[in-house]
């Protein structure tokens, strides 16, 4: 059996390696570097850690399959994937409205994300030059006061993005993509280097990999499984629509794992650079977000070439958010190039407008939007990422699994992965029809309803 032989009209990434740095590049992102070792800070360690791993391997390897079989199948943008695989099974054609859900998810991620990676390319113009420990702290609370500077800063990562996907596959994309993959993993190895001449390295990754069981809680295994969601990109059809320029000859289920183990690499070695130096330096691990703007920028005040890693490190920060950007406006992008027969500068252009327009709110929810609270009691940036994130991303999840686990015809679906009945394919066909969209209800359902994932 061979997988279907249909193309994109955008384009076919043209290396072996493209798809998975694609793919990687769009699951690394600040999700892993600066996400990551906050959560793992907040949620106890090593307990944490190991439940994240369990996550990301039974419940998100299956839903990323799913994710690139529909794409490669489809050939287009998701929306209209989703809307040629409906047809082809039969089905309502209402089924397309999940990568139209996909389109608008990721331009609300994009609004917010693209504020916090302008925090990021701000810190790369530091001195390290602070004098005290609240030094910093002060320092991001008035930058976080600045709307002016916080817009600046957002509108250039927007315009930056938009226009690497306004350049199209191939030139914009796939060129981009081979540009920063590796100055991004080079850096992430320097600063374990570096974390290694700290004098804590062995408590650091000690308390990455030393589970205390008695943490885990719900509320660990919770948030363990959101930040599993969010870090590979699922849901929202990044991943679907990249899955569409991938070769046919291209194995979809090593594929898949080959960019799990990269994202998941990535977010622990972020670990193994932050936690050493967080410790030698007798800083708190549990700082939340503050961790990677307010803790580390003090250490690196006080190391030896601090400035020249300080500078790497949020280097490293602002490379791997747009490389996850880029993705985030993809999936929309090569829409309305297919429904409105337009270029992709117009169609770019469009969508980066909109994002943009939308993250104002965000960065001006900081400061004179701050009492403007949308959902509950949350400023408009947190409203965008509790939306996008605790429900548009797991419903996508939910949907995509029991549309490649329920409604596809299984014989298209062995088709496209290029597999016979096996033990492997039984497994993962299990997990995709039963445990992720179950698992992915509960923590959906706790997040809305209880408010349990904040
Ligand atoms: N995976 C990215 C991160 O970890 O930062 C965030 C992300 C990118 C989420 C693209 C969803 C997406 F479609």
């Amino acid at each position: 059996m061979a997988p279907s032989n249909r193309t994109s009209i955008h384009g076919t990434w043209t290396g072996r390696w493209t798809f998975i740095l694609a793919a990687a590049g769009s699951a690394v992102g600040l999700g892993n570097i600066w996400k990551f070792p906050y959560m793992v800070g907040e949620y106890g360690g090593g307990a944490f850690v190991l439940v994240y791993l369990i996550c990301i391997l039974l419940i998100g390897v299956p839903i990323m399959i799913a994710e690139i079989l529909i794409g490669r199948r489809g050939r287009s943008s998701p929306a209209n994937s989703m809307e040629y695989l409906a047809k082809e099974a039969n089905t309502f054609p209402q089924w397309k409205a999940l990568g139209v859900m996909g389109a608008i998810a990721g331009l609300l991620i994009l609004s917010f994300y693209s504020v916090a990676a302008g925090w990021a390319i701000s810190y790369v113009f530091e001195d390290f030059g602070g004098e005290s420990a609240n030094y910093y702290g002060e320092k991001f609370n008035l930058f976080l006061q600045d709307g002016s500077q916080l817009i600046f800063f957002h509108s250039l990562f927007i315009f930056i993005t938009a226009f690497i996907v306004a350049r199209g596959v191939i030139k914009g994309l796939e060129a981009w993509i081979n540009r920063l993959m590796p100055i991004l993993f080079v850096i992430v190895v320097l600063l374990c280097i570096y974390a290694t001449q700290t004098g804590a390295f062995l408590e650091g990754v000690a308390y990455l990999f030393r589970p205390d069981f008695s943490k885990i809680n719900a509320t660990v295994v919770l948030a363990a499984l959101g930040q599993a969601f969010f870090t590979l990109s699922l849901g929202m059809g990044a991943i679907m629509a990249y899955g569409a320029y991938m070769p046919a000859k291209q194995n979809i289920g090593s594929t898949a794992l080959s960019v799990a183990f990269l994202d998941t690499t990535v977010a622990i070695l972020a670990g193994i650079a932050i936690f050493p130096i967080v410790f030698a330096n007798n800083l708190e691990p549990a700082s939340g977000p503050g961790l990677v703007f307010v803790t580390l920028p003090w250490a690196f005040v006080n190391m030896p070439l601090g400035v020249i890693f300080g500078k790497l490190f949020f280097v490293l920060l602002s490379i791997a958010a747009l490389s996850s950007a880029i993705s985030l406006l993809e999936p929309g992008v090569a829409w309305l190039v297919e429904s409105l027969k337009t270029n992709r500068f117009i169609a770019s252009g469009i969508l980066g407008l909109i994002a943009w327009t939308l993250g104002i709110f965000s960065a001006l929810s900081f400061n004179i939007l701050s009492d403007f609270t949308p959902l509950g009691d949350r400023n408009f940036f947190d409203s965008m990422d509790f939306l996008s994130n605790q429900v548009l991303l797991p419903l996508g999840g939910i949907f995509i699994a029991i549309f490649v686990g329920w409604v596809m015809k299984k014989n298209n679906v062995l088709e496209e992965l290029e597999l016979k009945d096996t033990l492997i394919l039984r497994i993962w066909f299990f997990l995709l029809r039963f445990i992720s969209p179950l698992m992915v209800a509960i923590v959906f359902c706790s997040a809305v309803f209880l408010g349990v994932v904040t």
